[in-house]
């Protein structure tokens, strides 16, 4: 049984980022720098994009398939809700599976990425759904979304957009809704390099999960070129780092080898502490499910009890035979849940780090 200060035997420090570090619920404070009053909302339309608004935004991004980026996109989103955040989840992936995690398989307002579509290409507000979970919120992906990288690559048509360009039309459109959240976070696609490209045009920050095969570190290096690129649009986007996942702790010459072979990126991108582990098991439940990893957790805990209490009443006779016993779900859910939690957790600690380091050197040059 937890105590009332763990999360799955993980001490749980979320809410208490929350208050101890004023900058993660960023409410308010840049409405303030804004000058004007949270209630007011919006000040007028911008007409270039708010580099500003989009420093909460994550991109989970990775030229592999399979890495476990909608994952973490589902489950830190998740871990940071739950602690009292106000997190946007948004799926860039013709494949749509981030919907699985969240468990909106059959949701009417699922529409395959046409919002995200007519969101850039017509300047309509992009289409968020409320409250996928308390204090997230969920922007569909999906096949329809294989128009935007066929349009990024017609000159014609992009020269049309205000910004010039599918990149600068989505960060425009993220930048209109971004005060409404503390972190924001985009499931990129794999195969899809046009998509990818308009994402690092959206976000401040880039996030890398890899496995430690070589197709993953392919994917990973293929990354690199694509942020340079980024970088002309979008001088601001930076790495957050690169997360190991389906990870075995026990394999300490991999751990290893993965610091040393990070260099070879070309430029300095910061390992993660916290790795995510492989748990084929609990992350089949957790999809088929259409839950988190926290929330496989709690009920696979709540059913082990009931097993436990009616394995005990059929030994002494209590129960009828007829009744069955309950399925169990993965043991390792809670392990898996505690590792989403400490990487939410430093995820947070590098925001805002590097927020406060911002504040210093722009007070410094005050
Ligand atoms: N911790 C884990 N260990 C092993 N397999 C996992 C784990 N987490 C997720 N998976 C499985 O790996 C597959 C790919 O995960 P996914 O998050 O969709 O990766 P990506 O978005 O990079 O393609 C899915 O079938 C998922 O169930
Ligand atoms: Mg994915």
């Amino acid at each position: 049984m937890d105590s009332l200060n763990t999360v799955h035997g993980v001490p749980a420090i979320l809410p208490i980022w929350v208050s101890r570090y004023p900058g993660v619920t960023k409410q308010g404070e840049r409405a303030h720098s804004m000058g004007m009053s949270v209630m007011e909302g919006h000040m007028s339309e911008p007409s270039t994009i708010d580099d500003e608004a989009l420093s909460r935004v994550v991109a989970v991004i990775n030229g592999k398939g399979g890495v476990l980026k909608t994952s973490i996109v589902a489950n830190v989103a998740g871990r940071l809700a739950d602690s009292g955040m106000r997190v946007l989840a948004v799926d860039l992936d013709v494949s749509g599976n981030l919907k699985l995690d969240f468990g909106l398989v059959d949701s009417s307002d699922d529409d395959n990425g046409k919002g995200i579509v007519d969101a850039v290409w017509n300047g309509t507000q992009l289409p968020v759904v409320r409250d996928a979970r308390p204090n997230l919120d969920f922007v569909f992906g999906g096949r329809a979304l294989e128009v935007l990288g066929q349009l990024s690559r017609t000159p014609t048509a992009v020269d049309d957009l205000p910004t010039g360009s599918v990149g600068g039309e989505c960060a425009a459109r993220l930048a209109e809704i971004a005060d409404d959240y503390d972190m924001i976070f985009l499931d990129c696609p794999p195969g899809n390099g046009d998509l990818q490209d308009m994402a690092l045009a959206a976000t401040r920050w880039v996030l890398i999960p890899t496995k430690t095969d070589p197709a993953s570190w392919d994917g990973l290096r293929g990354v690199g070129p694509r942020v340079k690129r980024a970088r002309r649009a979008n001088p601001s986007v930076r790495y957050l780092g690169v997360v190991v996942t389906a990870h075995n702790p026990a394999a300490t010459r991999v751990q290893r080898n993965t610091k040393t072979r990070l260099d070879e990126v070309g430029e300095t991108v910061p390992l993660f502490d916290a790795f995510i582990r492989h748990s084929e098991t609990a992350a089949h439940d957790c999809r088929s499910r259409g839950q988190l990893a926290h929330e496989l957790a709690d009920d696979a805990q709540e059913l082990k009890g009931r097993r436990l209490a009616f394995l005990a009443a059929r030994r002494r006779g209590n129960q009828s035979n007829v009744i069955t016993l309950p399925t169990a779900l993965s043991a390792s859910a809670g392990g898996l849940a505690g590792d989403y939690t400490r990487l939410a957790e430093e995820i947070c600690q590098r925001v805002t780090a590097a927020e406060q380091s911002t504040t210093v050197t722009a007070g410094a040059q005050a």
